[in-house]
């Protein structure tokens, strides 16, 4: 039964970027679903945030074939949702998929061969009952095969109907060039790049960023927020139920917290002189590179989301306040 309406205002105050020279608009702000909207996690809590996200103007939303726990089971809601509430908007949506990582056991079940590549699309299209997605990923860049085989097999799901477009995921400088050129002479041109970028994480400002403008490629950056650490949720400790104290999260540990608490506080700070949240200033702060089409940030409430939204009220930064933030992040 479908009992939603999403606000009638929606596309009021959210600010759309094109992705690269391609035609694509995308939201400033992107919800991902790596966590929080798998199958070990309550299923209207997820509900309520992809809802909600939609409500205020996210028209994209960003999976990948091993997204949960378990893996598989965020592209299983996902499905559900469609099902339930976004059905009757799914040209006003942006959904992205991906492949690269562990999905089943064997030689054809990680990585970035044409067999794995594009059953995993298959797979994906079936978890969430779609007929396509809009973007499908190389979710990391295989050295063991050939880059022609993997952009060919994105080539592949473009052509038969099952991706719009395509991107890459965690790629190179070196690595990304090369595979914009062969995807651009195979027809199919890549539309973005998704690396991680955030304060704490910057090697997209060492030669990516030159690479995405030299070939006309969108970059939607991931866990702007340090999946967490760039917001208030560590100031007072570590708390139960938070991201760092899920064991099974391996790249968020108590200890990198406490690594970074002492930078953590003093941009806090700094935030709060700007009259904003930290987890707004880390979100400005990612959105004030051109490059960057759009901030992908995650949530495990509304609050934090509608939290994360608040950004955009205010993205420009003085140069006072960059050298401020330069000057905390050497220490
Ligand atoms: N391509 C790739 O290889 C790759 C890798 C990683 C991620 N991604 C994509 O990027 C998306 C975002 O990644 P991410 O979840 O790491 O992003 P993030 O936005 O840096 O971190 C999100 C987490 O921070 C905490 N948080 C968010 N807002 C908060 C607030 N206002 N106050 C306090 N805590 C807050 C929540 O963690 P708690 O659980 O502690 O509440 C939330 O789950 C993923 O869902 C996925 O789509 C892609």
């Amino acid at each position: 039964m479908n009992n939603y309406s999403p606000l009638e205002n929606r596309y009021q105050s959210m600010p759309y970027k094109r992705s690269g020279r391609s035609g694509l608009q995308l939201p400033a702000i992107s919800l991902g679903m790596w966590y929080n909207f798998g199958g070990v996690d309550p299923f209207e809590n997820g509900r309520a945030i992809a809802r909600r996200a939609f409500d205020m103007g996210v028209t994209h939303f960003d999976l990948a074939n091993n997204y949960g726990p378990p893996p598989g089971s965020a592209e299983e809601t996902f499905g559900r949702l469609m099902k339930l509430d976004f059905a009757p908007f799914r040209d006003e949506m942006i959904i992205s998929s991906k492949a690269g990582y562990d999905m089943w056991p064997g030689p054809y079940g990680e990585w970035g061969s044409r067999k794995y590549m594009l059953a995993s699309l298959d797979q994906s299209l079936k978890r969430m009952g779609l007929e396509y997605v809009d973007i499908f990923y190389s979710h990391r860049f295989d050295p063991n095969t050939p880059l022609e085989e993997t952009m060919g097999a994105l080539d592949t799901a473009v052509r038969q109907g099952k991706a719009l477009y395509v991107g890459i995921s965690s790629y190179s400088p070196e690595d990304t060039r090369r595979a914009a050129e062969i995807l651009r002479q195979l027809g199919t041109p890549c539309l973005i790049h998704q690396p991680s970028y955030n304060m704490f994480d910057r090697w997209i400002e060492n030669g990516l960023l030159d690479v995405l403008d030299e070939q006309g490629l969108g970059c939607i950056v991931f866990s702007p927020l340090a999946q967490g650490q760039l917001t208030d949720r560590y100031l007072g400790g570590i708390p139960v139920g938070s991201r760092a104290t899920k064991t099974e999260r391996v790249w968020l540990t108590p200890d990198k917290v406490q690594h970074n608490i002492t930078r953590i506080r003093k941009l806090n700070d700094l935030a709060l002189r700007r009259g904003q949240k930290l987890s707004q200033m880390a979100i400005a702060w990612v959105l004030r590179k051109p490059q960057v089409t759009s901030a992908l940030v995650g949530a495990s409430s509304v609050p934090q989301l509608e939290q994360s939204l608040g950004a955009l009220e205010n993205l420009s930064f003085s140069q006072e306040e960059l050298d401020a933030i330069e000057t905390i992040l050497k220490e």
